[in-house]
This record gives C-alpha cells, structure tokens and sequence, in this order.
C-alpha cells in the first residue's frame, strides 16, 4: 500500500479486516480520504482516523469543531453506485455502537445521532469514484456550542475509550452494511425520532410516514404520498439542521 503522507501516521492497525490509519492532528479525515482516493492509494475498507481536526467539516460544508477526546474517523468502502440505503445502515451502525455502551439513542433522518433529544454524532457521507467516503464525529470528551440545536457528549453518559468506541464501530458497520434494507430499515425505524409528525419539505408541510425500499422517505399530504431523497426534510419542532 503506497501511502504517502506528510502528516506523521501515529498507528496502523488492522483491525476486524480494516486497515486504520492513525493520525494525531490533520485538517480532515474526510479530507484526507478524498486525496487517497484520488491519488489512486486508497484501499476497500480503509480507515482514516485522528486525534483531533483543524478543518473538519460537516453537512453542508459546515465547520464540524473537532478538539482532541472525540472520535473523528473516515472510513472507504468500496460503493460503484450510490445507494441512499447506506445512511440508514451506517445511522443504525452507529447507534446501535453507542446503545452498546448502555447509552438510549435515537435516529434523527437521515443519520444525526441523538442521546436525550441532542446530537452526539455527526455522519457524511460522500461518493468519490467508486467508493463511498463515511466521515463520523462522535462527542465523547467535549461537545460544541451549535446555532440551532442541542448538542451532548458521551461523557455524560458513560464511560468511553475511544479505541474501544471505534472497535465496536467498525464490526457494527459490517453487520449492518451487510444486513438485508429490510432489517436495516426496521432497526432505523424503532430508532427513529419524528415519524408520523410534520416534517417542512420545500416550504411546505407533510408528514413523514416511513422510508420505501429505495431509501426514499415517504411524506404524505391531502391523501397523497410522496416520494423525495436528499437534505431537504426539516424537522421544526426538532431543531433547526
Ligand atoms: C454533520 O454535519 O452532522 C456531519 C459531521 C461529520 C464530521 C466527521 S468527523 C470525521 C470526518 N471528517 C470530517 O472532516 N468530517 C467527518
């Protein structure tokens, strides 16, 4: 594997089948990855993980505050087709990583993680190529100040290592990026915040009554159904996302 870095690798651990790179401080894992991709050098299942980020970013080309004491981890699979299923297995994936510690999460769509109504986690994901770059962000140590919404940290809830957080994590993804839509759907579902309530969709409001097979969420309005992928569902009554 030719990686060629000018950022020092702290660690190289094959772990579960994965091949995580260890980074003390780099701009973005997300970032990162993108560049391995693109140079050629990147690997199915490939992991890209650092202490702390000085440009991470979240949805949106948001700023996503990254000081050391989270998890900040990027993760290639390979993906030829963009499938809107993957949020919900990777969403999944990580709550179910989190219940493990004996924390209650929720889904919030697409794949916000909540503990308490507040989010602790953070997922983008991005097709380059042909592989699907995963970026999660899990407060553990600190949690930052957002416009908007509430925000918590693991911390408050039990006791964390990361190395552990991020183990557990990692099987997690391959149950459930390998498990039927179905399952995943069902798991997502149980999990989910807001079903059956007013969800704002291009200005108007419907209500979201459940995901269909293609990963489309269902929204519904004066006896009409409706079918609509991408980042444009807002929950009012939630929180500004
Ligand atoms: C969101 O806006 O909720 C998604 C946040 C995703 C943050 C993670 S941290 C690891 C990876 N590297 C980044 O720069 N972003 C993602």
């Amino acid at each position: 594997m030719g990686v060629i870095s000018y950022y020092k690798i702290t660690g190289f651990i094959p772990l579960v089948g994965y091949k995580v790179l260890m980074f003390d401080k780099i701009p973005s894992t997300q970032t990162y990855a993108h560049g391995l991709i693109e140079r050629g050098d990147a690997v199915n299942r490939m992991v890209i993980c650092a202490a702390a980020q000085s440009a991470g970013r979240g949805r949106y080309n948001r700023p996503w505050v990254s000081h050391h004491g989270n998890l900040y981890v990027s993760i290639i699979y390979n993906a030829p087709v963009c499938r809107p299923q993957i949020a919900y297995s990777v969403a999944v994936a990580v709550a179910e990583t989190i219940k493990s510690f004996g924390v209650d999460t929720q889904i919030k769509w697409p794949n916000d993680i909540l503990i308490d109504g507040k989010k602790v986690c953070g997922v983008l994901i991005e097709f380059i190529g042909d592989y699907a770059v995963i970026g999660i962000g899990i407060n553990i140590r600190s949690n930052p100040t957002v416009v908007g919404y509430e925000t918590t940290k693991l911390e408050n809830y039990a006791d964390v290592l990361q190395s552990e957080l991020l183990s557990r994590l990692l099987k997690n993804m391959d149950v459930w990026l390998k498990a039927d839509f179905d399952k995943v759907r069902d798991r997502w579902i149980k999990m989910a915040i807001g079903l059956n309530g007013n969800v704002e969709y291009r200005g108007q409001m419907y209500k979201f009554t459940g995901i269909n097979d293609d990963g489309a969420v269902i929204l519904e309005r004066d006896d009409n159904m409706y079918f609509v992928y991408g980042d444009e569902i807002h929950f009012p009554y939630l929180s500004k996302d």
